[in-house]
């Protein structure tokens, strides 16, 4: 297990790497199961590396957590319901920022869930 981030500014990394597996950018290749950290593009739009980055591995990409600014509105965290629809693949958190160590406890808890081999 992997967690992967795309991160512009360096907040869903710092999210990533609070969490107690080996932390990449999206950028890099993958060869096993992760978790991804995304961020929003302007008004909820999926991120343009996370788009490349599920086309090529989006089966080994076993949840995904959100990353946007609540000041966004009612576009806060958009880019996740429209990852669930075209991606399938489960939406598990909406953070703001670096998230809180209550959003790093539910993620792990989640991961937790997950079939032991892809530990
Ligand atoms: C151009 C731009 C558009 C954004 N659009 C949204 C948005 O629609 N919804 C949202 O919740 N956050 C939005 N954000 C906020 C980012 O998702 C948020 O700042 C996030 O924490 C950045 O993560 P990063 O530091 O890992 O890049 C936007 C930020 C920028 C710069």
């Amino acid at each position: 297990m992997r967690i992967v981030y795309d991160s512009k500014t360096g907040l869903g990394k710092k999210f990533a790497e609070k969490l107690p597996f080996p932390a990449q950018s999206v950028s890099e290749p993958i060869s096993e199961e992760c978790l991804l950290v995304t961020r929003n593009e302007g008004l909820g739009r999926i991120a343009k590396r996370t788009k490349v980055f599920l086309k090529q591995y989006g089966p080994l990409v076993k949840g995904v957590v959100v990353n946007g600014n609540k000041r966004f509105g009612r576009f806060y965290c958009a880019a996740g319901p429209k990852i669930e629809k075209r991606y399938r693949i489960p939406v598990i958190r909406h953070i703001e920022g670096e998230g809180t160590a209550d959003d790093a406890a539910a993620v792990e808890e989640y991961l937790k869930t997950l079939p032991l081999s892809i530990k």
